[in-house]
């Protein structure tokens, strides 16, 4: 493993409360309030931060999690928080998540273009359709729109925000006191759109930010989502158990992304890790064996029975998976991650009981408990075997899984001169390696 690839690794830190392990709450270290502890999110920055990590990232749903009584499922805006977190960091990427399927673009581009200019070009938006009929409630419908339909709104959507952000030229503010003049208005333009789902003057009420755009991230993987991050994505998330189907997944975003005219090099495919790190192969089973004692089985079952789209009571916690599961074709959810989910527990032979267990550790993500050493050749496993171009680390414990992956994991990975050993710029564009995009109004004019 001595090998020394030009390519480096991208790494971004999943943040996701007190852990992505669904009973990461209930150890003694951990900080049951931490949902709504600002002071939380800037220690786990800090430590990404001094990991010399690309990014962090978080999600969000548009509704309270399934079963708030059973573990906490509160969030903050995404935004707000990273607003908050720009403030006591100074390099690391900042990707928080929103909806097309509910938010009004002007808005979105509104904020995103803020929180990039808050960060000094830091900020990107993990661009999520929101499935459920449970969000679509909240939102004056009784059921999520189709699947097809969520895509076709979110091409519409992509393409009216990034028209706003383009609706500054770079140079329009030209700030000469001396004149009086602030800006040259020939360059800050209307845009007027109008679509089968929006209509949309503009210009934007934010001058053009430091990064042209702050970076897309997107992560679809049925047929449509495909499609979508292979147009739009720079960074593409992704579900992946096992590495053939990950490397598959590789080859069909990149290929997808050329027959868009794009490079390959423009989109980065980034898959799930969720590594439960011991410094001896005992100690990482032993943690992931505690975490899997206090998983709460009914509830856990529960969660499962939704995730299948099926009823509880079809579920025998030491049986295998039902036969008859509907087909991705048949579902209007996310597709991708139940077609993971079902092929690992077919593929495995795994009962309900160990299928919780594996969904417990990272909802569908790949779980690995072992070494720093162990951790990090999985990596470069997947890195070098073209699986990856880096991964989204999702600790099983929040904050010591992320200080143990910093701080054990990441110096083996610089010392194999697979990852940085500091940064070389600032913006998160600089740590992707992505180029800043043209300004749509500048080609067209010109
Ligand atoms: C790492 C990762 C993070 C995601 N984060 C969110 C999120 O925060 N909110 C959300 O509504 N969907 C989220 N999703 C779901 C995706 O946006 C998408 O709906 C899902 O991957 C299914 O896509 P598909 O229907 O094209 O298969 C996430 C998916 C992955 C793999």
């Amino acid at each position: 493993m001595s090998a020394m690839p030009e390519r480096q690794l991208h790494l971004n830190a999943f943040l996701m409360n007190v852990g992505h392990h669904e009973a990461s709450w209930r150890l003694p270290e951990s900080n049951p309030h931490a949902e709504v502890d600002i002071e939380h999110f800037r220690e786990l920055a800090r430590i990404a931060e001094r990991g010399l990590l690309d990014s962090l990232f978080l999600a969000d749903r548009l509704i309270l999690g399934n079963d708030p009584g059973q573990c906490p499922t509160g969030r903050l805006d995404p935004t707000l928080v990273l607003a908050a977190v720009a403030g006591v960091t100074s390099h690391i990427g900042l990707i928080a998540t929103a909806s097309t399927g509910y938010e009004q673009p002007y808005n979105l581009a509104r904020r995103f273009a803020s929180l990039d200019h808050i960060s000094a070009g830091r900020a990107a938006w993990n661009i999520v359709t929101t499935a459920g009929d449970s969000a679509a409630r909240n939102f004056g419908l009784d059921q999520m729109p189709s699947h097809r339909d969520r895509y076709l709104r979110a091409m519409e959507f992509v393409e009216v925000v990034t028209k706003l952000w383009d609706s500054w030229a770079a140079d329009a503010v030209i700030a000469d006191k001396e004149r009086g003049i602030h800006a040259d208005s020939d360059r800050i333009r209307k845009i007027n759109h109008v679509g089968p789902y929006f209509k949309v003057r503009g210009p934007l009420n934010v001058p053009r930010c430091p990064q042209g755009y702050p970076v897309l991230v997107q992560a679809g993987s049925s047929e449509d989502g495909r499609e979508f991050a292979a147009r739009f994505a720079e960074v593409v998330f992704t579900v992946q158990q096992a590495l053939p189907d990950a490397r598959a997944f590789y080859r069909d975003v990149k290929q997808r992304a050329l027959e868009f005219g794009r490079s390959p090099d423009e989109v980065l495919v980034l898959p799930g890790i969720a590594p439960v790190i011991g410094d001896t192969e005992v100690e990482a089973q032993e943690l992931a064996a505690e975490l899997d004692r206090l998983i709460v089985p009914e509830y856990a079952k529960r969660q499962l029975a939704i995730r299948l789209k099926i009823s509880p009571d079809d579920l025998d916690l030491d049986g295998p998976l039902p036969s008859n599961l509907r087909t991705e074709d048949e579902i209007e959810g996310g597709k991708g991650r139940y077609t993971v989910m079902v092929e690992m527990a077919r593929r495995e032979q795994l009962t309900v009981r160990e299928m919780i267990s594996r969904i417990g550790g990272g909802r569908g993500h790949r779980t690995v408990a072992g070494t720093p050493v162990q951790i990090a050749d999985t990596i470069e496993h997947w890195f070098t075997e073209g699986a990856a171009d880096g991964f989204n680390v999702m600790p099983a414990v929040l904050p010591s899984g992320l200080s143990a992956f910093v701080d054990k994991v990441v110096p083996i990975l610089q010392e194999r001169k697979l990852f940085r050993s500091e940064y070389t710029g600032s913006t998160l564009r600089d740590h992707y390696g992505l180029r800043q995009p043209a300004n749509y109004f500048d080609a067209v004019m010109s």
